[in-house]
């Protein structure tokens, strides 16, 4: 094909339609020699690629028209781009029943018969930090003999807080805290619909269903009434663990979670418990793990160490000893409380991912940047 792009001098109508038509007929002789899918990508890359001629085209009459033939320019520029197309379609086509015919028949799928041509590429998804995190420390969890549970994220004011020995006037129902489902007021307190503050309420869930001993992780997502910043979200996720069995202290409390921290921090991390307060827990506790960026000396070099706030600690969960009042709710499942001890412990999913990530605003994690979460792929 000995076809060049010429320079246009002349931009009547008449010049116009002639260089269109040498054009064409240039790209329709082309054409016709294409017998198999190598020339045909020959074809395109030389007649519509970056490069090619309809580019040459676009930039030897286009840009250098003068500023009133522009108009009849850019028309036939177009008329001329818009065959070529078509050419590159209809010589497509042409190979498809070639092949067809040589292969004796109609073949249901076209796209399937040249094996040379490259294949659809699909991105890989990944899973996203959050779950990673929550799978992993549910996996340690797993390990220790604990099975997983889960419960409703709309649930009633009964799970969330009466059984779960909130009382009546607890400032965490507050509308300030927690978001209710509207029109509920008709119905008495306890069966009120709101959405989940805390995956807490899946304990006594799980303790109606299942008799004593129980070993539970429950995963899951809950909502706060907070406005969104770098560390809080109206939507976020916990892990929340339950063991009863007759004689169950304080102590194993202690072992499990060193024990859990150890696993998924590393074995050098060390945990430290400080006094707490939960309804639902007696005696309560918040649990800190020794800083695993700083290796809880507060500093990094000369700079001091901002997640752990130079403390050397950061807090991981609360925790405790199941409260009797709550075990009443469901003693008549096996759980009496003269019988029956237990702990339990909640932690925030997020959080963890932030701080095990080196992730400095939780926003990120929900705003759906594949630049962001592919990171995790
Ligand atoms: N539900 C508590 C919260 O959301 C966390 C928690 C604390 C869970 C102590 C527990 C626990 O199971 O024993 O803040």
């Amino acid at each position: 094909m000995a076809y060049t792009v010429p320079k246009l001098t002349d931009y009547s109508e008449r010049a116009l339609e002639r260089a269109a038509t040498e054009c064409l007929s240039a790209c329709l002789t082309d054409a016709n020699s294409v017998r198999n899918s190598a020339d045909l990508k020959v074809f395109r890359d030389r007649w519509l690629s970056r490069k090619g001629t309809v580019a040459q085209i676009k930039s030897a009459w286009l840009e250098d028209a003068p500023k009133d033939a522009r108009k009849l320019v850019g028309f036939w520029f177009n008329a001329t781009k818009d065959r070529i197309q078509q050419c590159l379609k209809e010589t497509e086509d042409r190979l498809v029943q070639e092949v067809e015919a040589a292969l004796g028949g109609n073949l249901p799928d076209r796209e399937s018969v040249d094996i040379s041509l490259p294949g659809v590429r699909r991105p890989i998804g990944a899973e996203h930090p959050v779950i990673k995190t929550t799978n992993e420390m549910v996996r340690v969890f797993q390990k220790l003999g604990y099975s997983v549970a889960d419960g409703p994220v709309v649930e009633t004011d009964y799970y969330n807080f009466e059984a779960l020995n909130f009382p009546p006037n607890h400032p965490a129902r507050d509308t300030q805290d927690t978001l209710f489902i509207a029109g509920q007021q008709g119905k008495p307190q306890r069966e009120r619909l709101l959405l989940r503050t805390h995956t807490s309420p899946v304990q006594i869930r799980t303790m109606e269903k299942m008799r004593p001993p129980i070993r539970i992780v429950i995963p899951g997502t809950v909502h706060r009434n907070d406005p969104p910043d770098a560390s809080h979200s109206p939507m976020f996720h916990q892990i929340e663990g339950l063991a009863v069995d007759t004689n169950i202290t304080f102590g194993d409390l202690k072992g499990t979670l060193d024990h859990a921290m150890k696993e998924f921090f590393g074995s050098s991390v060390k945990t430290s418990f400080r006094p707490s307060f939960f309804p639902f827990t007696e005696p309560s506790a918040e649990m800190f793990v020794s800083c695993f960026i700083c290796g809880g000396s507060g500093r990094r070099g000369e700079e001091p160490c901002r997640p752990c706030k130079q403390t050397g600690w950061i807090e991981i969960l609360g925790c405790g000893m199941v409260d009797p009042n709550v075990f009443e709710f469901v003693k008549d499942n096996g759980y009496d409380p003269r019988k029956v001890s237990g702990f339990a412990f909640g932690m925030g999913a997020d959080r963890i991912a932030l701080l095990k990530y080196g992730v400095d605003d939780l926003q990120l994690f929900f705003q759906g940047d594949v630049r962001f979460l592919g990171q995790w792929a």
